[in-house]
C-alpha cells in the first residue's frame, strides 16, 4: 500500500527509531499531496475502456485459474490476464494514533470502518458497474487479519447507501462483498494486507506475517478464508501478505532458514493453503524493504530478486504468481520519504528519476524477469500495486513515470493492478485521496478516472485496451527447484503424508506431477520437472539407503550408490549437510529401460546443452549435475573418501522410452 502519513505519525515512528536503528519500513513516507481540481463526470469519448455487464463478464471465462508459464489461465486453458484495481478499506484506514472514528486521524480524511470503502455514500451495484466502465475483470480484496476475530457491527452510518447490509460484522461485510463481486463476475483476490486494523506499510506492528502474532494464528486465519470461499472459483487467489519489511530491528529475508524467512514460510503456507483448497492460486509478493536507510548501510528493495537463485515449489505446479509493487516517488533504494534524512529519505534515485532505460532494467530485474520462459523460476508475474495522483497533480516527473511505467506493463503483457480504487469526494467532486480511481462525494455522486479533468484517463485506457496475450495457451513443462539447505521441501503430497520419512535429515521431494532429474554437489539442492513426465504406478515407493537395488552392474565402481528398484525413477532425495541419506523412487506404469549412462558433475557442471532452466541456477555456488529432458535419474552416486563428505558426484540417467 501506498505509504502516505502524516508527519505526527512520521515523527513519533522517527523518534522510536532513532538513533540506532532508523528503521526504513517506517518511513516511506511519500507526501500526501493536496486534492484540487473540482471536476464534472463526464464520459470520456471514444477510446476508453470496453465495459462488459457482469453477466458479459462472467460469461468471458471460467474459474478456477491456474498457470502455464508467464500466463495465468482459466479453467479452459483461455489466458486470463489479471485487470485487476485495489478495493481497499477492509484492512482499515487508521493511522494508529487518535481516535479510529475520527477522519483526522485516517488516511486521506477517510474512514473505512473496517469494509470496503465507498458502501457509505454509494449502492453497490453502482460501484461494481464503474468497476466495469474502468475495463477491470478482478479485484483484489486487502484486509487486515483482525476482521477474521471481529464481532462487533459496522455502524450503521456506514451502510447509509446499502442498507441491506446494516448490522453486519465486517467479515460478513466482506462476504458480501465477494459474492456480489463474483456473481458480477469479477474474480477476487484475497489479499492479507496487516495483522491489525491499519493504514499500511509504516512501522505499524504489521511489517512481516509473525510480527505481533504466532506464525501459527497467520496459518490457522488463512485456512480460515479459502475454506470460507473454496466453494465459490471466482475467489482466484490467496495474496499471501502486502510488503512485508523491516521493522524496528529486523530484516525479513529470502532463504536464511530461520524465522523470519520469508521464502520459507511462504511455501509453507502455500502448500498447506493447497492442501485445504487446491483451486486458488499462490500469490507471493517480494521483500519490500531491507536495511537501514542511511548513506553507510546497504538499503533498498529486492523485490523478487532473490527468486532468480531460490524459487519456490509448491505441491500443485501450475498455482505459484510472484508479485511486486511499483510507485514512482519510491526506489530501488528509496524509501519513498521526502523531507530529508530526518524523515528517513536517502540520497538514492526514486523510480520516476531513473531514466527510461534504467526504469526498463530495474523493473526487469527487481521483477519482470521472473516471466523468462523455461526457468525454474518461470511463473507470472502480478504487479498488484501501482498508481500515482490524478487530479491536482502538479509534479511533472511523477505524470512522466506513469507514462513510461504504463508503457512498460503494456510492452510486458504484465498482469496488474491500481492503488486504489475507490475514496471520497466532496461536494463538489473534490477527492480526499486524488490516486483513487473513483471518488464517490456522500450524495454519490462519482468523479472517476474516466470522467474529464483526470490525466490519468489515456495512460489507463492504453493498459486496459493493450493488445496481449489472448485465447488458449499452450501447456509447458515445468522446472522446480529443491532447496534443501533452507528447510525440507517436501513438495510431494504423497511424501507429506509420510511424515518424517528420513529421520534426521533434510528431504527433499518432487511435486507428483514431476520426478527429480538433477543434483547439485552439495547442500541438498535438485531440481524437478514433469518433460516428458511417464505414467506413475498405484504402487508403493521406495525410501532407498543403501546398495541393494544396484541390480543392474557397478555403473561408479568405488563409490557409494543409491539406485531406484527396477522400472521406478526418482522423486526425492534426502541430505545430512549435502551428504546423501536417501533416494525416493516412484514406480513407473510402464516398463523402463535399464542400459543408461554417467553424468560426472564432480569437476564441473555437467548438464544438457539445452533443456530444462539451462539458463538460470538452481544450486548457485554448486557442480550440478542434470539428465537430459528425456531420460530419468535412476541412481547417485557419492564417497566419503578424500574428504568429499558424501556429496553427490555422479548420476546415473536412463532415457524414458
Ligand atoms: C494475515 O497476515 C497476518 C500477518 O502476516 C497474519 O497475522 C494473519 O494471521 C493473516 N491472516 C490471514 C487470514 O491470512
Ligand atoms: C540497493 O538495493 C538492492 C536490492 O535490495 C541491493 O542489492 C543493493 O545493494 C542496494 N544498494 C545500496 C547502495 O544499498
Ligand atoms: C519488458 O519490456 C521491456 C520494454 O519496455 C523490454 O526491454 C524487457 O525485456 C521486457 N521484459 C520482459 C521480461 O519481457
Ligand atoms: C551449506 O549449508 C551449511 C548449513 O546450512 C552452511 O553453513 C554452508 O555455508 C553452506 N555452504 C555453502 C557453500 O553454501
Amino acid at each position: 500500500m501506498r505509504s502516505a502519513m502524516p508527519d505526527r505519525f512520521l515523527r513519533a515512528a522517527v523518534t522510536r527509531a532513532l538513533p540506532a536503528t532508523l528503521a526504513a519500513g517506517s518511513l516511506l513516507i511519500g507526501a500526501v499531496p493536496a486534492a484540487v481540481a473540482a471536476a464534472t463526470p463526464a464520459a470520456v469519448a471514444g477510446s476508453g475502456p470496453v465495459v462488459l455487464t457482469g453477466q458479459q463478464l462472467a460469461a468471458s471465462w471460467t474459474g478456477p485459474l491456474s498457470t502455464r508459464g508467464r500466463y495465468i489461465v482459466d479453467a479452459k486453458g483461455n489466458r486470463f490476464k489479471l485487470k485487476a484495481g485495489n478495493w481497499d478499506g477492509a484492512q482499515s484506514h487508521y493511522l494508529g494514533s487518535g481516535d479510529a472514528s475520527d477522519p483526522a486521524d485516517n488516511q486521506a480524511g477517510e474512514v473505512s470502518n473496517n469494509i470496503p470503502m465507498g458502501l457509505d455514500r454509494t449502492p453497490i451495484d453502482k460501484i461494481l458497474a464503474d468497476f466495469h466502465a474502468l475495463g477491470l475483470n478482478t479485484i483484489r480484496l486487502p484486509y487486515a487479519d483482525a476482521m477474521i476475530d471481529d464481532e462487533g457491527t459496522v455502524p450503521d452510518s456506514a451502510m447509509a447507501a446499502n442498507p441491506q447490509l446494516k448490522g453486519k460484522t465486517p467479515l460478513e461485510v466482506y462476504d458480501a462483498v465477494v459474492k456480489a463481486l463474483t456473481t458480477d463476475g469479477f474474480a477476487v483476490v484475497l489479499n492479507n494486507h496487516t495483522t491489525t486494523y491499519h493504514w499500511c506499510c509504516g512501522l505499524d506492528g504489521n511489517e512481516r506475517w509473525n510480527k505481533g502474532q504466532s506464525t501459527e494464528k497467520w496459518e490457522d486465519d488463512w485456512r480460515f478464508m479459502v475454506n470460507r470461499y473454496k466453494d465459490n472459483k471466482r475467489v482466484v487467489g490467496a495474496d499471501l501478505r502486502n510488503e512485508v519489511r523491516r521493522d524496528g530491528t529486523d530484516d525479513p529475508n529470502w532463504g536464511w532458514g530461520n524465522d523470519k524467512d520469508e521464502y520459507a514460510a511462504f511455501e509453507d503456507i502455500g502448500n498447506k493453503i493447497l492442501e485445504q483448497n487446491p483451486d486458488v492460486l499462490i500469490i507471493m509478493e517480494g521483500i519490500n524493504w531491507q536495511g537501514i536507510p542511511q548513506g553507510m548501510f546497504p538499503h533498498g528493495r529486492p523485490m523478487l530478486t532473490p527468486v532468480r537463485t531460490l524459487s519456490n515449489t509448491l505441491i500443485e505446479s501450475d498455482k505459484l504468481v510472484y508479485s511486486a509493487h511499483f510507485y514512482g516517488f519510491t526506489g530501488p533504494n528509496h524509501t519513498g520519504a521526502s523531507g530529508g534524512w530526518q524523515n528517513g529519505e536517502t540520497n538514492d534515485p526514486r523510480y520516476r528519476d531513473l531514466s527510461p532505460e534504467d526504469l526498463v532494467k530495474a523493473v526487469n530485474d527487481e521483477a519482470l524477469f521472473v516471466t523468462q520462459s523455461g526457468q525454474h523460476f518461470t511463473a507470472p508475474v502480478w504487479v498488484s500495486e501501482f498508481g500515482t495522483a490524478g487530479r491536482g497533480q502538479t509534479d511533472a516527473k511523477e505524470k512522466d513515470w506513469f507514462h513510461r511505467f504504463t508503457d512498460i506493463l503494456v510492452n510486458n503483457d504484465t498482469d496488474f493492478a491500481i492503488w486504489p480504487l475507490v475514496g471520497w469526494a466532496d461536494g463538489n467532486g473534490t477527492p480526499n485521496d486524488n490516486w483513487a480511481a473513483l471518488a464517490y462525494a456522500a450524495d454519490g455522486k462519482r468523479t472517476g478516472l474516466e470522467d474529464t479533468g483526470d490525466w490519468r484517463t489515456a495512460d489507463w485506457n492504453k493498459l486496459v485496451n493493450a493488445n496481449g496475450k489472448t485465447g488458449q495457451v499452450a501447456q509447458v513443462n515445468h522446472w522446480n527447484m529443491l532447496a534443501t539447505n533452507v528447510a525440507d521441501e517436501d513438495a510431494s503430497a504423497t511424501m507429506r503424508l509420510k511424515g518424517d520419512w528420513s529421520h534426521g535429515n533434510r528431504k527433499g521431494s518432487c511435486p507428483d506431477s514431476e520426478r527429480l532429474i538433477a543434483l547439485g554437489r552439495g547442500n541438498g539442492t535438485g531440481l524437478c520437472t514433469d518433460a516428458d513426465q511417464p505414467a506413475k504406478d498405484d504402487g508403493s515407493w521406495t525410501t532407498v539407503t543403501d546398495e541393494r537395488y544396484v541390480t543392474h552392474g557397478d555403473w561408479a565402481g568405488g563409490y557409494n550408490k543409491l539406485e531406484c528398484p527396477e522400472n521406478s525413477f526418482a522423486v526425492g532425495f534426502s541430505n545430512d549437510g549435502g551428504s546423501m541419506r536417501a533416494l525416493v523412487c516412484a514406480p513407473s506404469a510402464e516398463p523402463l529401460p535399464t542400459k543408461g549412462r554417467d553424468v560426472w558433475f564432480d569437476h564441473g557442471d555437467n548438464r544438457p546443452a539445452s533443456g530444462g532452466s539451462t539458463a538460470s541456477d538452481w544450486a548457485a555456488g554448486y557442480y550440478k549435475g542434470q539428465c537430459a529432458d528425456g531420460e530419468y535419474l535412476a541412481g547417485v552416486g557419492f564417497t566419503w573418501k578424500w574428504n568429499e563428505h558424501g556429496v553427490p558426484d555422479v548420476l546415473l540417467c536412463r532415457p524414458l522410452n
